[in-house]
């Protein structure tokens, strides 16, 4: 994915941006070409506040001037713009490489509309070729690990390695909510709505990266310029 075609992706979502809106940031190298982008209309007198999917994002748009709010201070939120991992033709995504899927499913599934800003390296025609973020709460990890890989099985997924992300350092990363992710190398998924209930059953996942039925459109950068896939 080139630099420019995240720009252009960015750029046409900022274009979605009114006067007085309240925002949801997203998380990843894209989402952040529009926080910096957005804190140059700010700085010019735009207004705007903001809340942020993660900690990252939050110290980068507090750094540019940009107004920032805690979710339960702004509940209303009129448009969340993030990335994606993987988008099919019914908008359905994974998310969760940036390891920010649990404030990034909170604070797009509150959002008035969600637009992910991504190009046409994240399109497929089945989800599961990136591997599926899991969060999980430390405590029983292992017996979670070991609840997911069975319920793969008894879904027909069979053989699917089920990873812990590990950090720069070598050691499990450290969410921004305390938690470890399990990343499901499932290849394909052949039913993500199937899938997704069965992980909220389980004891332990805290949250997965399938975001099933949130994203309003989806901005595809190219080098050219921007189209846009809406439902
Ligand atoms: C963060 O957890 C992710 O959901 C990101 O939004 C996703 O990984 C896209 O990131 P890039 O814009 O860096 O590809």
């Amino acid at each position: 994915m080139s630099d420019v075609a995240k720009r252009n992706a960015a750029l046409a979502a900022l274009n979605l941006v009114e006067e007085g809106m309240t925002l949801g940031l997203g998380t990843g190298s894209t989402a952040a070409i529009f926080v910096d982008e957005l804190g140059k209309k700010v700085k010019a007198g735009f207004d705007v506040i903001c809340v942020a999917t993660s900690e990252a994002t939050d110290t980068q748009a507090r750094e540019l001037g940009i107004p920032m709010a805690d979710l339960d201070t702004a509940p209303v939120i009129h448009l969340t713009i993030d990335g994606a991992d993987e988008f099919d033709p019914e908008l359905r995504l994974i998310k969760g490489g940036g390891a920010a899927l649990l404030r990034e499913k909170i604070i797009a599934d509150s959002s008035d509309m969600m637009v992910v800003i991504t190009d046409a390296t994240k399109q497929v025609k089945e989800l599961g070729a990136f591997p599926l973020p899991v969060e999980v709460n430390l405590f029983g990890m292992a017996l979670t690990k070991a609840r997911i890989e069975e319920t793969l099985e008894i879904l027909g997924m069979n053989g699917i390695q089920v990873t812990i992300r590990l950090n720069a350092g070598g050691v499990p990363l450290l969410t921004d909510g305390g938690h470890h992710i399990l990343d499901l190398h499932c290849k394909v998924i052949p039913d993500p709505d199937m899938l997704g209930a069965v992980l909220d059953q389980i004891p332990g996942v805290v949250e997965h990266g399938l975001f099933l039925d949130i994203a309003d459109a989806v901005i595809i950068g190219t080098e050219m310029g921007a189209e846009t896939i809406s439902r």
